[in-house]
């Protein structure tokens, strides 16, 4: 899909559909207005009988019958001027071209909703519009053999602004949020496709072709490598499957040589059976979805190189499958981690919290700082938050509070968490320095503390268990059914404002 910004006056377009937008509780203003006076006020005579009311996400739409160049006008709401904010304006984009792309429109001018209203930056509402467009818009067809009938595609929009001074901001704007956007969406088509098509050498081939695409270092370890280098913990979760764990590792250089890339480390596993501790099959079934941690990993990465921003980057991404087999690992086996740390593994279910901790390690080693890890580590996580928001974790409490609002303005919304020294008492073993579950209650904090063991004190790291967050079972906005892509969206944010303070 192609976006641009056009200065000038949206009742000019002469495109398939116009989308303006208009508040709840208050006369129309603005582009809105003038469209009804030119729609001879067709808009406001819906708006006196009830019918269009501005609340948020209300989409209506009128032909235009010739009095103006484009067939339709899709009025969406964004509800109360007062309440607006980024992920308002991401959600209308999204519904309002939802619907007109079920009017088979194909080629859309918007106006830039809300871009300079209150606190809001015309540069963040044009990266909120393309964004909510292109994740609104997004379907997973892979499997479709056959096209449904009445099956169209937008091919365009166009941002039309009419102040000049705007054009810049607008512009890159657009940019980013077409490479966030498209970012988020192969995330989702990676953690919507199956684990017989992604396994983790699968992953690991993808991760080569996006960093030769974009300009990233990459280096794939397979069983060997892995062994020679101590990554035990690793090992003995992949060691029930008959493909080949891959560690990936990505690096982006966009900063000074000298200065500690940021790390970030995610959890892959292309499928979770529990391995000997199997899961049940209901509770089997949707965990494809495991490798979302290394996944987002990877959108993000992508997106770091395409904007080319001013920092330094490593990715690490642990992928195995996790299986029962003859080979498998038992429970109560005991196994030493890269850091030295032996553990015991009494659920072979809790194996997300094993490859972490040999990556978290290993991260540690490279000495990135600070360390960023996603992981669907718990269905406690899930239990306590839902999928309204992940859990965050983090003994740095303003590193984690960063993270809280650069997430926010993603519209991804993150929950802290404890990591209270009474949690370490949880994961204590009677033989050896740690057991890799803790028993009843408290399993996202006991989860997130065997983690904290890996990172070294000074280190500053945030564990963000998105678990509830990454499948959705119902369509709503700019989520569809199936996965969301979580996590790019903030892991970009974060990075531009780490690469705005270090270099101002
Ligand atoms: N991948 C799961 C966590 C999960 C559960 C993600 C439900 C999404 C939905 C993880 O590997 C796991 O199995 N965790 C166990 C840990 C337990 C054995 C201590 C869990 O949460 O049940
Ligand atoms: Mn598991
Ligand atoms: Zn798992």
């Amino acid at each position: 899909m192609r976006f641009k910004v056009v200065i000038g006056d949206v009742k000019q377009f002469d495109g398939d559909a116009i989308i303006v937008s208009i508040f709840e509780e208050e006369p129309l203003q603005s582009a809105a207005a003038e469209v009804d006076a030119a729609l001879e006020g067709a808009i406001s005579a819906l708006r006196e009988s009830g019918e269009i009311t501005g609340k948020l996400n209300e989409v209506t739409v009128l032909y235009t019958l010739g009095k103006l160049p484009a067939q339709r006008v899709a009025v969406v709401g964004l509800g109360k001027r007062e309440e607006l904010e980024l992920d308002r304006i991401r959600q209308a984009a999204a519904v309002s071209s939802q619907r007109l792309r079920k009017a088979k429109a194909r080629r859309l001018a918007s106006v830039v909703h809300g871009a300079g209203l209150g606190s809001i930056e015309p540069e963040q509402a044009a990266q909120a519009v393309v964004e909510g467009t292109l994740l609104g818009l997004y379907e997973f067809r892979t499997y479709k053999t056959e096209d449904e009938e009445d099956h169209s595609e937008v091919e365009e929009l166009v941002l039309i602004e009419r102040e000049k001074t705007k054009q810049a901001a607008l512009e890159r704007g657009v940019e980013v949020g077409q490479i966030t956007a498209e970012a988020t969406n192969l995330v989702r088509d990676l953690v919507n496709t199956p684990a017989n098509d992604l396994t983790p050498t699968k992953l690991a081939q993808r991760a080569q072709e996006i960093a030769a695409t974009v300009g990233l270092e990459c280096e794939v370890l397979g069983r060997e490598q892995m062994a020679e280098l101590g990554l035990n913990l690793l090992l003995g979760v992949a060691q029930g499957s008959a493909e080949e764990p891959q560690f990936i590792i990505l690096r982006y250089r966009g900063g000074p040589e000298d200065e500690p890339a940021l790390g970030l480390v995610g959890k892959a596993i292309t499928f979770d059976s529990g391995g000997l501790s199997l899961k049940s099959g209901e509770s089997m079934e949707s965990m494809k979805d495991d490798m979302a941690g290394g996944a987002a990993i990877l959108g993000a990465m992508q997106a770091i190189a395409k904007l080319h921003l001013p920092l330094n980057v490593t990715a690490l991404i642990p992928a195995t499958e996790n299986l029962p087999s003859g080979t498998a690992q038992r429970p109560g086996d005991i196994r030493r981690a890269l850091n030295g740390k032996t553990v015991e593994i009494l659920s072979t279910d809790a194996e997300g919290r094993l490859i972490l901790a040999d990556a978290l390690a290993y991260a540690e080693q490279m000495g990135l700082a600070p360390i960023i890890d996603l992981a669907t580590l718990t269905g406690s996580c899930f239990v306590a938050l839902g999928n309204v928001c992940c859990g965050g974790f983090s003994p740095d409490e303003k590193l984690l509070d960063r993270l809280v609002a650069v997430g926010r303005q993603a519209g991804e919304k993150i929950w802290p968490l404890p990591l209270f020294e009474e949690y370490r008492e949880q994961i204590k073993s009677d033989n050896a320095d740690l057991k890799n579950i803790g028993g009843k209650g408290g399993g996202a904090c006991t989860a997130a503390k065997f983690l904290q063991e890996f990172v070294g004190e000074d280190t500053p790291w945030v564990h963000l268990d998105i678990a509830g967050v990454v499948m959705r079972d119902k369509a709503q906005h700019y989520y569809p059914k199936g996965a969301t892509g979580f996590g790019v969206r903030t892991l970009v944010n974060y990075a531009i404002s780490q690469a705005k303070r270090v270099r101002g």
